[in-house]
């Protein structure tokens, strides 16, 4: 009964609390107060986040990212259904549809697909995770990945995860291996049905996810070299952070999530290099991006991904630049180590990072 008592004491502490200045005060997923300090307002990014700015009555602050230069806009309903389409021109433009019989789908994994209008010939392929308690669809309205394909020509898919909560499995033996099973073959599979049947371009196959789907394109960048070519990680973990050996598909590895989870570089690229024996082709170039008051993956994560990837590509432990960006909030920092492997920080903010589409597009060579 005390220990309720208190429990509630500092839930009630925690919902008062008021967000210091450049903190996060609202977006989908946020848990914490939305309440901003004195002299702040509580200012919406996008969806997925919004953020204390100095100014009681401020001018807005400048756009999370390059407003799109689309006229078109998404449709945010509704969504059709297939089998799977098997040339580009027998899926519909500007909707969300729906297609099985992809290839191998051990667990179910619902998958959509995004084609523009003015699709380009040999298109670049997106394909675009949710975080936990997302969904496809949730994941398509809250960012504009859909709505930028209409500028650039590329295509989308959008998988759904089966598991209830809809967290991905980056935890299971086979997630975590080049065609071992479960959702991460799933989503290759839809890759490469793609490549196959709908003249993408497998040059320019891409992941990107938030949250557990940030930690679902690590796995992705990982085991399916082959097929990606690029990953962001928008809040995630270093790929095998969440394995939990022998335990059913997508479960939570706490020791990873807090931060504990702490090797050598030597011993991450290591895991990288299990996930696909005998592999020797290129590796995904990575853009990684954390925030430094992060609860749910804890920023520790993002110093794990660092060494990764760093050993992955044999780049320095210590970036070559770190600055900061005009176009980005205060209190973020752009570290590259290298062409490939680029680790932005954001100072006082939590889980997750807003997305900044526009700025993924340059790094995969779509913009
Ligand atoms: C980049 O610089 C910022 C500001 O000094 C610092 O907080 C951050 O830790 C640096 N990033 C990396 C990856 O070293
Ligand atoms: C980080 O800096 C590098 C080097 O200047 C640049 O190429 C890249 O676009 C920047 N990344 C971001 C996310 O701003």
């Amino acid at each position: 009964m005390f220990k309720l008592a208190v429990a509630l004491a500092s839930l009630a502490t925690l919902a008062a609390a008021q967000v210091p200045v450049w903190g996060q005060c609202g977006g989908i997923g946020h848990s914490g107060s939305t309440v901003c300090a004195a002299g702040n307002v509580c200012t919406e990014y996008s969806a997925y986040y919004s953020q204390c700015i100095p100014g009681t009555n401020s001018a807005p602050p400048p756009p999370a990212s390059p407003p799109p230069t689309t006229t078109v806009s998404v449709p945010t309903t509704s969504s059709v259904t297939g089998t799977a389409p098997t040339g580009l021109s027998s899926i519909p433009a500007s909707t969300l549809f729906q297609f099985s019989n992809f290839g191998t789908n051990p667990n179910g994994v619902t998958m959509y697909v995004y084609k523009p209008k003015n699709v380009q010939p040999k298109p670049a392929l997106i394909v675009a995770s949710h975080y936990c308690s997302g969904t496809a669809q949730a994941y398509y309205t809250g960012s504009k990945f859909a709505q930028l394909a209409e500028t650039y020509g590329y295509v989308v898919i959008y998988p759904s995860s089966p598991h209830s909560g809809t967290c991905w499995d980056v935890s299971s033996d086979e997630t975590l291996m080049h065609n071992g099973g479960s959702d991460s073959l799933s989503i290759a599979n839809a890759a490469r049905f793609a490549i196959s049947n709908w003249g993408v371009d497998p040059n320019r196959v891409f992941a990107v996810g938030t949250s557990s789907g940030a930690m679902m394109t690590s796995v992705l960048a990982g085991a399916y070299p082959d097929i990606f070519k690029a990953g962001i990680v928008d809040s995630g973990v270093a790929f095998g952070c969440f394995a939990v050996p022998g335990q059913p598909d997508d479960s939570w590895n706490s020791q990873c999530s807090q931060g504990q989870m702490i090797l050598t570089g030597q011993q991450w690229a290591q895991k990288v290099y299990n996930a696909y024996p005998g592999y020797t082709g290129a590796r995904p170039k990575m853009q990684v991006w954390h925030g430094t008051i992060d609860t749910t993956l804890y920023p520790q994560n993002f110093w794990e991904e660092i060494k990764q990837w760093t050993t992955v590509f044999g780049y320095p432990s210590n970036p070559i630049s770190n600055v900061t960006e005009s176009y980005l909030p205060r209190g973020y920092s752009n570290a590259t180590y290298g062409p490939n492997f680029q680790a932005i920080l954001a100072q006082n903010v939590g889980h997750t990072v807003p997305l900044f589409e526009q700025q993924y597009l340059q790094f995969l060579g779509i913009a």
